[in-house]
């Protein structure tokens, strides 16, 4: 699939962005329920001198969940190891990540989905009493160890709630999801980052990037760089909505975030298939995707807006997207 810019998945760019990321609860905007709750429960930890429950965060990608780890990590005055679910394969490499732990120390198993079943089993006493059992040796000669772990506190993220099992999840205090961010809090997000990066915007610009960053703190950072880039060139001191419009046109994100893809896509959806309803398959082969994309990565931002639907009989176009695409229900271009 070609790279997209409205792409929510963290791409390498967007890694060298430490400096963008807020660091407090303050400076971390929105999700203004989950980010009330962690302050009570975090002072409370501190009050106790205890260890934060565990925290599952989950959600879309690129809305916060591993800012927010951080977040949680600083605000404990403790430090912060990181683990990826996909990277620990063996029972080892979870001991291992484990026996580093300090008290108090934040673990962050980052999409912690993917972590394969047997291992989720070392982590249940890890996360209840702070041990783990060990199987050490081979069949013959095996031997079970017991290794008592510091209190820890365990923050894991996932974007696929649903794909951890409950036995993990119950094991988890605090488990909250974040959501889209609306429009005022993307662009207190945009004009946070214009200061971090010394390109003042204008309020307006800001309002227009906000329209079109699918309501997403990291799309909404990546397209801030590349309106600046344009700035840049221009020789432009402040990114005006002007040359906002302009930028996105170039860039190809429309007026609602959708991109050369999701027309494509809205496009064959009508025009070839009448609007639906068609299987997901058929309307994958007929803009050269692979099926798995469309179902991941292109159709839940066009399902969230209301541009599609699905249903028993496949995906099918709704009113919006006819007016979006300004194509009848006879094809003919109003
Ligand atoms: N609430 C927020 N306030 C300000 N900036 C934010 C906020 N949430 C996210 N960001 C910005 O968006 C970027 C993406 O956030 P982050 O990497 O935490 O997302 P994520 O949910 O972990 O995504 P993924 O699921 O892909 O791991 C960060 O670099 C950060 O600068
Ligand atoms: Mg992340």
């Amino acid at each position: 699939m070609q790279d997209r810019i409205v792409d929510a998945l963290e791409k390498e760019e967007d890694v060298f962005e430490k400096n963008i990321r807020p660091q407090s609860l303050d400076e971390y905007v929105g999700q203004a329920e989950i980010k009330e709750n962690l302050r009570v429960f975090i002072k409370a930890a501190l009050m106790r001198e205890e260890p934060l429950d565990h925290v599952l965060l989950y959600g879309p990608p690129g809305l916060g969940k591993t800012t927010l780890a951080h977040i949680i990590a600083n605000e404990l005055g403790s430090n912060i190891k990181t683990a990826s679910g996909p990277s620990i394969e063996k029972t080892g490499d979870l001991a291992a990540v484990l026996s580093t732990l300090e008290p108090g120390d934040v673990l962050f198993i980052d999409e912690i989905h993917r972590m394969p079943k047997f291992i989720e089993e070392v982590l249940y006493p890890a996360m209840e009493d702070f041990e783990i059992d060990l199987v050490i040796g081979t069949d013959g000669k095996s031997k079970n160890i017991k290794i008592d772990l510091p209190p820890f506190t365990l923050v894991g993220a996932t974007t696929r709630a649903g794909d951890i099992s409950s036995p993990l999840r119950d094991r988890f205090g605090i488990i909250s999801k974040l959501e889209y961010y609306k429009s005022e809090e993307l662009q207190r997000i945009i004009k946070r980052t214009s200061r971090v990066l010394d390109m003042p915007i204008e309020e307006d610009a800001a309002e227009e990037l906000s329209k079109r960053c699918r309501k997403t703190p990291r799309i909404a950072n990546r397209l801030f760089k590349r309106v600046r880039d344009f700035a840049l060139v221009e020789g432009d001191s402040i990114i005006t909505k002007e040359l906002t419009i302009k930028s996105l046109d170039r860039l190809k994100v429309d007026k609602y975030g959708l991109d050369a893809i999701d027309i494509e896509y809205l496009t064959s959806l009508i025009t070839k298939f009448n609007g639906g309803p068609v299987g997901v398959e058929t309307i994958a082969t007929s803009i050269g995707e692979e099926v798995s994309t469309v179902e991941d990565v292109v159709e839940p931002f066009l399902l969230q807006e209301g541009f599609i639907k699905r249903t028993p009989r496949g995906r099918m176009a709704t009113e919006k997207a006819y007016d979006h695409l300004k194509i009848g229900h006879n094809h003919s271009l109003f």
